[in-house]
């Protein structure tokens, strides 16, 4: 089933709303498979946003993500879920974002948006690849699974 690397930002465990954001993709039926606090290496933060560093703001994005204060990253499975983890967290500008989205509740500058989503199939493998190691990933069957999964 489809991945996705979603991963709250300093700002984002500073706030304390580490636990809303895992209830609200526990409760919307996709699944943790797996999870970890850690204050990332400017060598992971450099590498996980690589994409951006011809960007003016790439240095500061690398400060902020590498701050001191723990990121929370996360695999989470299921449907769809890397376009709906996206929708789930909206915009990139918090001022875009959808106010029922976790950045439209809990934010309202770029430089500080709190939780990050894959945006595509290749991105989630590369940042799952680059956060995780294989034996991290957990391989189970929640409780509830046919509930939410059944088509009709
Ligand atoms: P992520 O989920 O964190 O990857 O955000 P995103 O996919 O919505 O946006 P993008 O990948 O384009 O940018 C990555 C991060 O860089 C954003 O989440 C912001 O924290 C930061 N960023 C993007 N654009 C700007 C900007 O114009 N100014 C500043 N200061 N930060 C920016
Ligand atoms: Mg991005």
């Amino acid at each position: 089933s489809e991945r996705s690397f979603i991963m709250i930002k300093p700002d984002g465990t500073s706030r304390q709303i580490v636990g809303d954001v895992i209830k609200r993709f526990e409760q919307r039926g996709y699944k943790l498979v797996a999870i970890k606090s850690l204050v990332p290496s400017q060598e992971l933060a450099k590498e996980h946003y690589i994409d951006l560093a011809s960007r003016p703001f790439y240095p500061a994005l690398v400060k902020y993500i590498t701050c001191g204060t723990p990121v929370i990253a996360m695999v989470w499975e299921g449907k769809d879920i890397i376009r709906q983890g996206r929708r789930m967290v909206g915009a990139t500008n918090p001022l875009e974002a959808d106010p029922g989205s976790i950045r439209g509740q809990y934010c309202i500058s770029v430089g500080r948006n709190i939780i990050h989503a894959s945006d595509a199939f290749d991105s989630a493998t590369k940042e799952i690849g680059l956060w995780f190691d294989p034996k991290e990933l957990a391989d189970y069957e929640p409780i509830a699974a046919p509930m939410i999964t059944a088509e009709n």
